[in-house]
Formats: C-alpha cells, sequence, structure tokens
C-alpha cells in the first residue's frame, strides 16, 4: 500500500511518526512523504528516503493508496476536495476538524467504535477523521459506561494542556513562565522575604503589556483561559460543542444522542488534557461495579482508587505525559443522588487525543 504522509514534521506528525516507528508501521506500508514548502528536498529517513513530493500536486497524490494528514484544516480544505473530484478513490485519513461532521466521513477512535469503523468499511467510506481530543480522551475513560448504554447524561468540566492549542502556545507558556521566575527571583531566593511582595511584583508583570501573550492573548502561567475555540450562538465555546456533536458521532448514536455539555477551560498544563465529570447514570451501581466497568473496557484505560496518595500520584498530567495511559479515578457518588458520579481523566492529548487514532486506522486498513 502506497501512504502519503502529509504534515509529518509538525507537532502531532512528528508523535505520528514516532509511534508508527516504535509500531514499525512503516515495514507494512511504502510511504511517501509529502510537503507544501519544500518539494525535492531531502525526506526523512524512512522507507525508500525520496525526495519530498508537492503536497498540492494533485496527479501526485492520486497515487497514494492512503493519505494522511497532519497538515491542519487549510490544506484539508484546499485539496481533499480536488482529490476526490478527481476521482481518487483512496483512504484519507486526517487530524484536522475540517471534515469531521461531515456525512462521508467516520470519526475513528477503534477502542471505542471499531464496529462503526468496519460497518463503514463495508459500506465504502473512505474518509477517516481523528475526533477532537478531550472528546476521545474522555471517551477512552469512560467507554466502559458507554458501552453498557448506562449514561443518561455527562457534563465534562476541562483542564485543557497548552499543546492543544499548537506548539507555539507550548512555548508561550513556558516563556511566561520563565518571565514571572525571573521578576521574583531575588525574592525568592531570600527566605524572609514577604509572600505578599512577590505575589505583586508576579500580578504586576502579568498585567504588563510587555508580558508576552502573542498566542495565547491573555496570560496562561499563573493564570487560567475559561474559553476555548471559536464563540458559538449557543453560548457554547466551539471545543464545548464537539463534545457532545463528535462523541455521539464516534459511537453512531447521533440520532439518539446522549446529552454532554460542560464548559472547556485552558491551564498551564503542556500537553495532557484533564477532565473533572459529573456523570448521570441510568441506574444505581455500586462504585466498585462501576470501577470494574471502566478498568474492562480498553487495553488503556487505568481506574486509580479514590484516595489522596493514588489520585495525586497518578492523575496527575506530570506522570501520563508521554504514554498513552488513560487513568480515571475520583470515582464516587456525589450527594446529589445514587445515580449521580463523579471522575477525574487525564490523558495525553498529542497520542490518544490525535496521533494514535490515526496510525491505527491505518493498521485497520492493512488487516
Ligand atoms: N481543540 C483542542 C484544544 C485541541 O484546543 O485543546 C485539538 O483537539
Amino acid at each position: 500500500m502506497n501512504v502519503g504522509f502529509v504534515g509529518w514534521r509538525g507537532m502531532v506528525g512528528s508523535v505520528l511518526m514516532e509511534r508508527m516507528q516504535a509500531e514499525d508501521d512503516f515495514q507494512q506500508i511504502t510511504p511517501v512523504f509529502f510537503t507544501t514548502s519544500q518539494v525535492g528536498q531531502d525526506g526523512p529517513a524512512i522507507g525508500a528516503h525520496q525526495p519530498l513530493k508537492d503536497a498540492t500536486a494533485i496527479d501526485e497524490l492520486k497515487q497514494m493508496d492512503a493519505i494522511i494528514t497532519c497538515q491542519g484544516g487549510d490544506y484539508t480544505k484546499a485539496v481533499h476536495p480536488k482529490l476526490r473530484q478527481a476521482g481518487w478513490q483512496g483512504y484519507w485519513i486526517d487530524a484536522a476538524s475540517t471534515l469531521r461532521m461531515s456525512d462521508d466521513a467516520i470519526i475513528v477512535l477503534d477502542p471505542i467504535n471499531r464496529n462503526v469503523i468496519d460497518a463503514a468499511l463495508r459500506d465504502g467510506y473512505k474518509t477517516f477523521i481523528g475526533g477532537n481530543c478531550t472528546v476521545s480522551l474522555m471517551l477512552m475513560a469512560i467507554g466502559g459506561l458507554f458501552a453498557q448504554d448506562l449514561i443518561e447524561w455527562v457534563t465534562p468540566m476541562t483542564y485543557q494542556a497548552a499543546s492543544g492549542a499548537g506548539a507555539r502556545n507550548m512555548r508561550e507558556l513556558l516563556s511566561q513562565m520563565g518571565e514571572l521566575h525571573d521578576e521574583v527571583s531575588d525574592e525568592l531566593a531570600n527566605p524572609a522575604s514577604a509572600i505578599l511582595d512577590i505575589d505583586r511584583k508576579v500580578a504586576e508583570k502579568m498585567r504588563n503589556a510587555n508580558f508576552p501573550t502573542d498566542q495565547f492573548g491573555v496570560p496562561l502561567a499563573g493564570s487560567l483561559i475559561p474559553w476555548i475555540d471559536a464563540e458559538l450562538p449557543s453560548g457554547q465555546s466551539k471545543e464545548e460543542w464537539k463534545a457532545q456533536a463528535e462523541a455521539n458521532k464516534i459511537m453512531g448514536i447521533s440520532s439518539t444522542p446522549v446529552p454532554i455539555d460542560g464548559l472547556c477551560v485552558r491551564i498551564g498544563a503542556m500537553r495532557c488534557h484533564a477532565q473533572a465529570l459529573t456523570i448521570k447514570l441510568k441506574k444505581d451501581l455500586p462504585v466498585s461495579e462501576i470501577e470494574a466497568i471502566l478498568a474492562a473496557h480498553n487495553d488503556w484505560v487505568k481506574v486509580i482508587p479514590n484516595d489522596k496518595q493514588s489520585s495525586i500520584n497518578e492523575l496527575s498530567p506530570a506522570t501520563v505525559t508521554g504514554t498513552l495511559s488513560v487513568p480515571v479515578g475520583r470515582i464516587r457518588k456525589l450527594s446529589m443522588g445514587p445515580e449521580y458520579i463523579a471522575a477525574f481523566t487525564v490523558g495525553d492529548q498529542l497520542l490518544w487525543g490525535a496521533a494514535e487514532p490515526l496510525r491505527r486506522m491505518l493498521r485497520i486498513l492493512l488487516q
């Protein structure tokens, strides 16, 4: 199978390349590397190691049996329609959101919706799109409860990492942290300095017009941002809208959707999104049974006991970052009633949230 790669050098693309090398995926295919800016230059030392091809050349792209793109939505918008109009029948696997909700596209997250993917392949679908990161990570965490149709509704309140906004935003977060530290490093070195003086200097620095906020628009280090993505007439942010729309599409239950809605918040984590979930179950189940259902659902979810030490050690972006593990914990009954439970989950938004479902979709095509 000839597989074209576009956007393989960006952040999500680089994570995809690392994962594909770690899993020997390139041994199963003939990879062809495309570029939007460096046509003819050296490709990566993978496969035949040929010069990079033009990612806008429809004739070149048409030779591919499948194309995986992490190039972003503008590229998808510009190239995908032309390629289809030119009669291309290959598989388009995409990290961008552009085509996600289109009727001829399937959102891929195979530990959750392998049945939907298999049916789509039988029906001749050719367009497979990775889901929004928070949505995919939530489903990886509580897929067991969805699979057994135990959920009446969910409200996810998110704590989203800088990486979801892009590589430049991760850099800006660190620059902000560094500037804040630099501002008070002398006082920090002196244990006798007054904490309220330190705090005042930090606040002044954050509010200073020169504080680096080109990417986020406002301070994130030492602060947070209670809005992610565009504004919608409903009062939701687009990130919040995606929860219900995408999760139900992934599970193939859009005609009888489970309500899923909450607030999405950016925090100063690097690449792990966390979510506090309030779940209304369809029936009163003991916590031990809920934990067993969650743990049995897939190979990556990890149920964390609801005690302080386990929670702070395991349900932490610092612990989870760079891994495929999706811990879920803080599982307990809420005082609203026996069907109401809380849960807290963390996941790497570049792995299960972006790259991993794409490489697994390719593997499914190869089976
Ligand atoms: N939109 C997400 C975020 C990342 O801003 O965190 C992409 O799914």
